[in-house]
């Protein structure tokens, strides 16, 4: 039972790994939390997919069990908000609600060669400009076009306007606010930003680019703000409840973390990691391997633009040591192992599982353990796993550096790789700043809840959201400059032999 007292705001995190619904009251505080896992389907090397179907279940579950937790109602919730992992990329019918095939997720490789051909004699960088992004597997539009060029029969019912596409928002908005019967397809600014179909000046899809990658404009949601309602709630326990925003979850943590000025920035570490620095209203292109995207808009206000460093594998990586390795039992673990240890014993692993995301963007790049020999341990190894994601996160930060010209005070830090004491000391080490974790941790869903609560009026402004963030725990600086610097000489020389793996 709760102790505060309503009315509330409920957010849906639609993760890579789980479904999520939080729900907070008006100080941004949590009230009750439900969740549950859906299986990762990884059919050949590279191929990573969802079922839709049971994410769409488990969403419902989510929901039901959190209004359950709070012991509240439909009447006691003003709005709901969505967040989601972004890019994974889903098909379905839309007279029947059928999904045409799993899901094809972010992390999944096999648009590689269709991207090289799409690049051929222009570039990675072809749709740079209109999008922000390079040619590469992680996007939604490629996966759309092998969709339609894989699935028997599915061009031609596309054709046709039997079949809609969504990034999992659309998913989830279409089936709550009632599906075959009338739901609204439509995605936000944020999650059509992660297409490499949204033009970023005009946040339209860009008809041109859609039609070099193969795709009907008729499968496409309608654009919306990120904080504006969608439609209400059709059926199950909080039928009736507004559905008042959307955002891609990076982008909704960065709302969580209220940078709402120029220059803040947040890094979230869960399956991947993701860094975003609000830019404002400039679209900065990138000269550093940096994505360009938009960082939110609320209702008819001008969007607020972002630039992003994105690390393809962290989290997933601890969670591949416990269930491929079996090297640990719980992710928990990794820290006790990696604590046994004094540092790395002269090992380095580059998690390429899916290529190397930023600032590389190389599909060819595989995964590579490198300095080996019969002194290191699987605590080594442990060391080395969450040290690689304290590297990469410095690469980010010195990518964001040289495109902004602002010097990294200090990071913003949220996600559930955040409990790691280790980890967290490891970055101080690694970046030369404080790295700093607010109450609430879960900055995502608190993102989406913000982002549904000022469409509807339950906060007045983004300054009553500043007056909700309070800081948990602050990490500092311990390691020698000489020993940071040799360290990362080490780890950029195996970060080279993880490239030009696959043709
Ligand atoms: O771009 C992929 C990202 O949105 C996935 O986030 O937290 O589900 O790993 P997460």
């Amino acid at each position: 039972m709760t102790t505060s007292t309503g009315p509330f705001i409920a957010a849906i995190d639609q993760g890579t790994t789980s479904s999520r619904c939080i729900v907070f009251d008006r100080d941004g505080r949590i009230v009750a939390v439900d969740q549950k896992e859906h299986e990762q389907i990884f059919p050949k090397p590279g191929w990573v997919e969802h079922d839709a179907t049971e994410i769409w279940t488990n969403v419902q579950e989510v929901v039901a069990g959190a209004i359950a937790k709070a012991e509240i109602t439909a009447a006691d919730v003003k709005a709901i908000g969505i967040t989601n992992q972004r890019e994974t990329t889903l098909l379905w019918d839309r007279h029947t609600g059928e999904p045409v095939h799993n899901a094809l997720v972010w992390q999944d490789t096999r648009t590689d060669a269709l991207c090289k051909e799409l690049g051929r004699n222009v570039g990675q960088d072809r749709f740079r400009r209109e999008t922000g992004l390079p040619l590469a597997s992680y996007f939604a539009g490629p996966k759309v076009r092998w969709l339609l060029d894989n699935v028997e029969g599915l061009r031609e019912r596309a054709e046709a306007g039997d079949i809609l596409f969504g990034t999992m928002d659309s998913w989830v908005i279409w089936n709550l606010t009632g599906g075959a019967q009338g739901g609204a397809h439509v995605t936000d600014v944020t999650n059509a930003s992660r297409t490499m179909l949204m033009n970023l000046h005009t946040l339209a899809w860009d008809e041109k680019i859609a039609e070099s990658m193969g795709v009907p404009l008729n499968v496409l949601p309608e654009i919306k703000s990120s904080a504006e309602v969608y439609g209400h709630v059709k059926d199950g326990v909080l039928a009736g409840v507004p559905v008042a925003s959307a955002l891609g979850d990076q982008q909704a943590a960065l709302f969580g973390q209220t940078c709402f000025a120029e220059g803040e920035a947040k890094s979230t570490y869960g399956t991947g990691t993701f860094m975003l620095m609000n830019t404002g209203d400039k679209i900065i292109n990138s000269y550093s391997g940096l994505l360009t995207t938009v960082g939110y808009q609320i209702g008819d206000q001008k969007p607020v633009y972002a630039l992003e460093g994105s690390i393809a594998v962290t989290g997933s990586l601890v969670q591949w040591m416990r269930d491929q390795m079996g090297l640990i039992k719980s992710a928990a673990e990794i820290e006790t192992l990696a604590s046994s240890v004094e540092d790395n014993g002269g090992a380095y692993f580059v998690p390429a599982f899916s290529g190397l995301f930023a600032p590389y963007w190389r599909s060819d790049a595989r995964g590579v353990i490198a300095g080996l020999t019969r002194y290191v341990t699987k605590a080594h190894i442990a060391r080395a796993v969450l040290e690689a994601t304290a590297w990469q996160t410095r690469e980010i930060t010195d990518a964001m550096t040289k495109d902004s010209g602002v010097e990294l005070a200090a990071l913003k830090v949220d996600g559930g790789m955040t409990s790691n004491n280790l980890l967290m000391q490891t970055l101080s080490d690694f970046l030369d700043a404080p790295v700093v974790r607010p109450m609430v941790a879960e900055t995502t869903c608190l993102g989406a809840a913000y982002a549904a609560g000022l469409a509807v009026g339950f906060w007045p402004d983004t300054d009553a959201l500043r007056a909700n963030w309070r800081r948990a725990a602050e990490w500092t600086p311990r390691m020698p400059a000489e020993q940071r610097d040799r360290e990362y000489k080490s780890w950029l020389k195996a970060v080279e032999r993880s490239m030009g793996w696959v043709d």
